[in-house]
């Protein structure tokens, strides 16, 4: 391949964002990339609202693109087309399949979770100067907003789903457990910010399934005893922000000791603690020289130094692969990145075929 340039569009959740990247054999970079984020109209709800992020999407989506190819023309257009808002995803869709009808060029669709595990290729940032050197077999931990799931990958795009969660994401129970303590969403990262300076063991949360011989996950319950246990221990909100407290849950007193910070690093504590009992697990079981840790939630530092730790006292030679800071949450770039392989393969879809697909999941 000679120096190819590939225009990727992502607008699954609540990110429009579109890259181009240039790709030359294995060693790529990228030529520009922008994100438009939707936090400030879905933090007026407390979540992501399906039609309001496509109306955004639609928005937003032809300006970036306009922006990134600043009159170039791309080889290649890879979309997201699953998983996700059905919505949100068809903004995506149906614009890259009437740019590729109209400039003629192959169209590649893109799994999202395929894009989040490529993302910790874009980790030489400064450089931008990237090469496709994962090393194989991969376990990978895709966590977000979403998604909660472990992949054993034996190649770029063979992947076995080994692990899942039941009910809600690790995202989402970050997410719902802030939003009950008042804080905007998207909650993940301001509980990680108060967990910094407090106890992880203040408070002793469930750990659901993590004794369970398996290696599938589950949240709900504990978002449920972080509900319970706020109620019973009158433990207030009102230094967080009293206009979002909702009425009835907290008291008005202090009894306990505990703080928001301990409350905080406890519950990060627990769900960290499942998710990485659950990895190391797929890697006695699985035996990888990778582990790649992905999506929204791999900014936890405490996630990243604690799998990072843990993964040293296993004594192999696994080695672990996060993305840049930057390239965690959605963007395009990685979805640029995981096209490549398919192009490699000449796996293209024709853009009558090209469907959204909200529930696509790989390795099934
Ligand atoms: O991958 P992503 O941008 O979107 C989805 O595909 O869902 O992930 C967003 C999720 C949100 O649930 C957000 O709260 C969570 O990632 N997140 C975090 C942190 N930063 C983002 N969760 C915990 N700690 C963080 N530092
Ligand atoms: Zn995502």
């Amino acid at each position: 391949m000679i120096y190819k340039k590939i225009l990727a569009i992502e607008s699954s959740c609540d990110d429009t964002a579109a890259s181009l990247i240039e790709v030359h054999d294995n060693t790529f970079k990228i030529l520009a990339e922008k994100t438009a984020s939707q936090i400030d109209i879905h933090k007026i709800y407390g979540g992501v609202i399906p039609e309001v992020a496509a109306r955004a999407h639609a928005e937003k989506i032809i300006p970036l693109i306009e922006e990134v190819l600043a009159n170039e023309k791309p080889d290649y257009i890879a979309v997201t087309s699953g998983p996700g808002l059905l919505t949100a995803l068809l903004v995506g869709v149906e614009t890259a399949r009437s740019m590729s009808y109209l400039l003629d060029v192959p169209l590649i669709r893109v799994n999202h979770l395929e894009g989040h595990i490529c993302s910790v290729l874009l980790d030489q940032k400064e450089k931008n100067e990237y090469t496709m050197n994962l090393e194989f077999p991969a376990i990978c931990l895709i966590v977000s907003g979403g998604h909660t799931e472990l992949l054993f990958m034996k190649n770029y795009g063979e992947y076995e789903r080994i692990g899942k969660t039941a009910d809600d994401a690790a995202g989402e129970c970050f997410d719902k457990t802030a939003k009950i303590l008042g804080l905007e969403y998207p909650g993940g990262p301001k509980i990680s910010k108060f967990a910094k300076t407090g106890n992880p063991n203040a408070i002793n949360f469930p750990r659901p399934m993590i004794k369970e011989n398996n290696l599938n996950f589950s949240f709900s319950g504990l978002k449920t005893a972080a509900l319970y246990w706020l109620r019973d221990h009158n433990l207030s909100a009102m230094q967080i922000n009293p206009m979002t407290m909702p009425a009835g849950i907290f008291g008005q007193s202090q009894s306990d000791d505990v703080t928001i910070e301990d409350f905080c690093a406890s519950f990060e504590q627990a769900i960290t603690d499942v998710l990485i009992a659950k990895t190391l697990r797929a890697c006695k079981e699985y035996k990888p020289k990778t582990v790649i840790l992905g999506g929204g939630v791999s900014a936890n530092p405490a996630l990243r130094s604690r799998l990072h730790d843990e993964l040293q006292k296993l004594n192999t030679d696994i080695s672990l692969r996060v993305p840049d800071i930057s390239y965690g949450m959605d963007n395009a770039s990685m979805i640029a990145v995981a096209a490549i392989h398919h192009i490699q393969k000449q796996d293209f879809t024709p853009w009558q075929n090209l469907a959204a697909d909200p529930n696509w999941h790989i390795g099934e």
